[in-house]
C-alpha cells in the first residue's frame, strides 16, 4: 500500500508553526515567519529534503489561509475547530500539562479534576488525533516524524497506531514533573500520556535532570520505556543569527534610544522573557528593590530594563501576572525614582530588535525561572552583549547545567539571595565580567540549533 503514502520524508509537528497570517484591511493575507531554535533548525534539513512542518491554524488570520488554500511550502495548517483548540491548548496543554511540568499549582486549591476537566481532556485528544491523521496522511514509507512538546503527548502513540513503519520521536521543550508531581493528574489520564509518549522510538528532553524524570514517571506508573530510547540534546543560542542580526540598523537605533533612557554611565540590568509564571518575573523585581533597598549605592547608577512579552492572554492567572509586574514595576519606580533615574524600564509590548539592543548593552543578565527547561536568554545575552555580561541565573533552570559554572547561581524563590547575587554581578570587575562572559558564550552555543535538530534526526534512524 505504498502508493497511498504521502511524500515527506522529515516531518515536524508541533502547535504553534513557523508562520503566523494576519488579514489586512483590504483583505489580503499577510505572513509573518517566527524565529526560535525549531524554526532555524529545520531549516538546516534544506528545501529539497521533502520536510513538512504539520502545525495548528492559531489565529483568524491563519484560519483564512486554510479556508483559501494559501500557504507556504512545507508547511500544512490545520484549522482545528476553534473550541476544540481552545479547551486542548488552554485548558490542557497550558493550564494542566504546563502547570505540572513547571509545577505551577498553588496546591491547597488547585489543581481541580471535575467535568470541566474531562470535556477539554476530550478535546486534547481529538487535536491529538487531528494531528496524527495528518503526519500519518503526509508521510512518505519510513519517513522520520519528530513530534513537539507537551501540546502533542498522545501523537506518538496515535500514529504509531496508524503508521507502524514510521521513525517516530518526540521533543519536549519543557521540565517533565517527578512521579510525586505528576501524579497529581487523574491516573488514567497519567497513563494515557505516557503511553501516548511511549509509542515514540525516541523520546528528546533538554537536559539529563528531565529525561531521568521522565524515566522516573514511566517506571512508577506505565511500567517502564518499553522499547523506547531516551535522548538529551541541550539546545544551543544561534551565534551567527544573533550576531548578524543585533547589528542590523533597527537595533543600532533602538540601541540610542535605549542608552538616552538608561542614561549616561549607568549600569543595566536586562531580563527578557514572555510574561510568563514560570518565568519569576515578579521576585525578580523584588530582588532588584531589594538591592535598591540595601546598596544605596547603586541608587541613580544602576537601570533594570526588563521585557515582558504579552503571552497566553487568553488566561485570566497570565493577564492578572501582568499587572502584578506592572505594579511592581511602578511602585519601584514611585518609590526609588527621581527626576532624572528610572529604576525600572519596563516593556510590555513584542520588539525583538529593541530586546537584542538590550543584550548589547547588558552589564548582567537575570535569569531567575522557578523551573524552565532551558531558557535561551542565558544563552543569547552572554554571545550578544557588546562588552560581556554577568550571569544571575536560577539553579531550576535547564541552562544551569551547562551555565552554571560561570553564572552567579541563586535559589529563584530567594529574594535576598537574588538582590546578593545582583549586587556581586554589579561589582564584578570587568576583566572577570568578560572572561566569564566569553566561557558562557562558548558553552552557550555549542549545540546551535541546526546541529541540535540533525543530531535527534540522526538518533532516530540510527
Ligand atoms: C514554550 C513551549 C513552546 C511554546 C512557547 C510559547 O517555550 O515549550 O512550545 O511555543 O513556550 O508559548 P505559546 O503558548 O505562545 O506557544
Amino acid at each position: 500500500m505504498a502508493s497511498t503514502y504521502g511524500a515527506a520524508q522529515v516531518l515536524v509537528a508541533s502547535n504553534r508553526g513557523p508562520v503566523s497570517y494576519t488579514v489586512g484591511e483590504d483583505g489580503s493575507l499577510n505572513a509573518k515567519r517566527g524565529g526560535g531554535g525549531l524554526v532555524s533548525g529545520l531549516s538546516a534539513i534544506g528545501s529539497d529534503a521533502d520536510a513538512l512542518w504539520v502545525c495548528s491554524a492559531l489565529s483568524d488570520g491563519d484560519r483564512e489561509a486554510v479556508r483559501r488554500g494559501v500557504g507556504e511550502d512545507g508547511v500544512r495548517m490545520l484549522d482545528i475547530p476553534a473550541d476544540v483548540h481552545a479547551d486542548a491548548y488552554n485548558g490542557i496543554a497550558n493550564s494542566v500539562l504546563w502547570f505540572v511540568h513547571h509545577m505551577l499549582y498553588q496546591t491547597p486549591l488547585e489543581p481541580v479534576f471535575d467535568t470541566e476537566f474531562r470535556r477539554q481532556w476530550t478535546s486534547y485528544e481529538t487535536y491529538n488525533r487531528a494531528f496524527a491523521e495528518a503526519l500519518a496522511e503526509e508521510a512518505a514509507q519510513g519517513a522520520a516524524v519528530v513530534v513537539q512538546d507537551y501540546h502533542l503527548t498522545l501523537v506518538p502513540g496515535m500514529l504509531r497506531e496508524l503508521r507502524p513503519d514510521l521513525r517516530i520521536g518526540h521533543f519536549s521543550h519543557t521540565p517533565w514533573a517527578p512521579p510525586e508531581y505528576f501524579h497529581m493528574l487523574p491516573d488514567d489520564v497519567a497513563g494515557q500520556v505516557l503511553r501516548g509518549m511511549l509509542g515514540a522510538d525516541r523520546l528528546g528532553f533538554l537536559t539529563q535532570r528531565w529525561a531521568d524524570a521522565f524515566t522516573a514517571c514511566a517506571e512508577r506508573f506505565a511500567g517502564g520505556l518499553g522499547g523506547t530510547r531516551i535522548g538529551v540534546h541541550g539546545l544551543g543560542a544561534d551565534a551567527d543569527f544573533l550576531r548578524q542580526r543585533s547589528h542590523e540598523a533597527d537595533v543600532e537605533e533602538r540601541m540610542a534610544a535605549l542608552r538616552e533612557e538608561i542614561g549616561e554611565g549607568r549600569r543595566t540590568i536586562v531580563r527578557v522573557d514572555r510574561t510568563e509564571l514560570s518565568k519569576n518575573i515578579v521576585r525578580g523585581l523584588l530582588a532588584y528593590r531589594r538591592l535598591l533597598a540595601s546598596h544605596a549605592e547603586w541608587r541613580e547608577r544602576v537601570v533594570h530594563v526588563a521585557f515582558a512579552y504579552p503571552s497566553r492572554q487568553d488566561l485570566a492567572v497570565y493577564r492578572d501576572y501582568t499587572a502584578e509586574v506592572q505594579r511592581i514595576s511602578e511602585e519601584i519606580n514611585a518609590e526609588y525614582g527621581t527626576p532624572g533615574w528610572t529604576p525600572v524600564v519596563l516593556n510590555l509590548k513584542d520588539d525583538f530588535a529593541r530586546s537584542l539592543a538590550a543584550y548589547r548593552l547588558a552589564d548582567v543578565a537575570l535569569v531567575n525561572p522557578i523551573r524552565d527547561g532551558m531558557n535561551l536568554v542565558a544563552k543569547e545575552v552572554p554571545v550578544v552583549s557588546d562588552a560581556g555580561c554577568a550571569l544571575v541565573l536560577s539553579r531550576e533552570a535547564g541552562a544551569f547545567e551547562e551555565l552554571g559554572e560561570d553564572a552567579i547561581v541563586v535559589n529563584p524563590y530567594d529574594v535576598t539571595g537574588t538582590a546578593a547575587a545582583l549586587h556581586e554581578a554589579l561589582s564584578m570587575r570587568p576583566e572577570e565580567r568578560a572572561e566569564r562572559s566569553k566561557r558562557l558564550a562558548a558553552a552557550a552555543t555549542a549545540l546551535p540549533p541546526a546541529q541540535w535538530f540533525l543530531d535527534q534526526l540522526d538518533a532516530l534512524r540510527g
